[in-house]
């Protein structure tokens, strides 16, 4: 981390000051628009704020893999059509309303609205975006697609920076934002102090929060003594190869697959269903982590034998259940333990162990039942004594971006 807050010292770690220097005082009011992008689906919010109370509409519109991977352009024109048909919906009229977008991939950030996206992570491809300025592209998307709508676009931010900001709203001891969803990654408040490549100016209050974009640590090797050969696997049939080797190990994007590749190994070995997996279960990705979920949880074993037959086809033995249900627990522990070192290091960079709170957002923390478990028994392992909370920000990727904008104009 100290390596990527200097000024030419190399890091997988990227570090990315988000211009983003205070956190909400509670008191902030009024009306925001916010726009989340980073996971399956396209969301559009407005957030009314009332003194510590937040209140939404939410939209959630489901982006399709074309979308994804086709071009920039098109990427973008669904992004305004979507703003459109909420508007519409909502009836907003008003011109000023100022809007907050989360765009939760990693971005060189050149103001609180100015952006650019370094590389696409999760499955996104789309064409003429990297390297591009992020707000220009949507500003230029809107004024085609829905010219009557003057954006006044406040602020962009990672989802991680949303969701401390977010929880910060409610609980002043927030101090770090983690994201355990289709990908991972996590911020924290530094003192600008520590942060050598900051070039903005360094008035009070002398602090700005972190983007890490740990999803991309072990990059540089740092990970290969725990690496399996079911994350080389993973990684080489990915659309960003020899990139977020942390994610690949974490994140909702990967988990069912570590466990499917995993199962096809015992499958091969003559030691699970028979020495044959079948058509289905051979399919890349087929095996979601959304069925870790549903297996790890209570009444696992039963769920895995009807998730067997009924995606798969396979009629399990009950020693083939208890090994699909041993192989999703070890996946979610090694993924959550991982999570949680990642957290014990800021929290040491910090010094901050005591009565604090880390919040967090995504899908599989949300979901998964036992992740959050694992992190924090993992979190006293490795910080005895610690009295840190993990606090879930419902919706704090959405909600958070319309906090930055109201914190800007406050
Ligand atoms: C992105 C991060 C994001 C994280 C969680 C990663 O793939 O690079 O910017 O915060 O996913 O959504």
């Amino acid at each position: 981390m100290a390596d990527g807050l200097s000024k030419d010292k190399k890091s997988s770690l990227k570090m990315l000051p988000s211009f983003v220097r205070s956190t909400p005082t509670g008191k902030e009011s009024g009306d925001y628009l916010a726009l989340d992008i980073g996971g399956t689906n396209f969301r559009v919010l407005r957030c009314s704020l009332n003194d510590g109370q937040i209140q939404t509409n939410a939209e959630v519109y489901p982006m399709s893999s074309e979308v994804m991977t086709g071009t920039g352009r098109d990427l973008f024109a669904f992004i305004a059509d979507c703003i459109k048909s909420f508007l519409q919906k909502y009836d907003i009229k008003g011109s000023n309303i100022p809007l907050g977008f989360t765009f939760s991939f990693p971005c060189t950030q050149h103001s609180l609205n100015r952006a650019t996206l370094i590389t696409w992570t999760k499955g996104f491809t789309a064409s003429g975006v990297e390297g591009e300025e992020v707000v220009q592209l949507l500003q230029n998307a809107l004024a085609e697609r829905c010219p009557d709508f003057k954006v006044n676009v406040a602020a962009i931010v990672n989802d991680t920076v949303g969701t401390l900001m977010a929880s910060a709203y409610e609980n002043p001891k927030s101090v770090i934002g983690l994201i355990i969803g289709t990908g991972t990654n996590a911020c924290y408040m530094e003192q600008l102090d520590a942060v050598e490549k900051w070039t903005g100016d360094r008035d009070d209050p002398k602090q700005v929060i972190i983007n890490i974009e740990w999803g991309s640590f072990g990059d540089h090797g740092h990970l290969d003594n725990i690496r399996t050969g079911f994350d080389r696997e993973i990684d080489e049939h990915s659309l960003n190869r020899g990139k977020n080797t942390f994610e690949k190990m974490i994140s909702g994007m990967y988990l069912g697959e570590v466990v499917r590749l995993a199962a096809l190994l015992l499958v091969k070995d003559g030691a699970l269903f028979n020495g044959n997996a079948g058509d289905k279960f051979n399919i890349r990705e087929s095996f979601e982590t959304r069925y870790v979920s549903e297996i790890v949880g209570e009444n696992g074993a039963a769920n895995a034998r009807e998730i067997l037959k009924d995606k798969f086809g396979i009629d399990a033995s009950e020693s083939d259940v208890d090994t699909i249900v041993k192989l999703c627990n070890a996946a979610s522990v090694r993924a959550g333990r991982l999570a949680a070192t990642g957290i014990a290091a800021i929290l040491l960079k910090i010094n901050e162990t005591k009565d604090r709170i880390v919040a967090v957002d995504g899908s599989v923390y949300k979901k998964h039942p036992t992740f959050a478990k694992i992190m924090s028994d993992t979190l006293s392992e490795l910080i005895p004594g610690n009295t840190i909370s993990w606090v879930l920000a419902d919706d704090g990727s959405g909600v958070g971006a319309a906090m930055v904008a109201a914190v800007t104009k406050v």
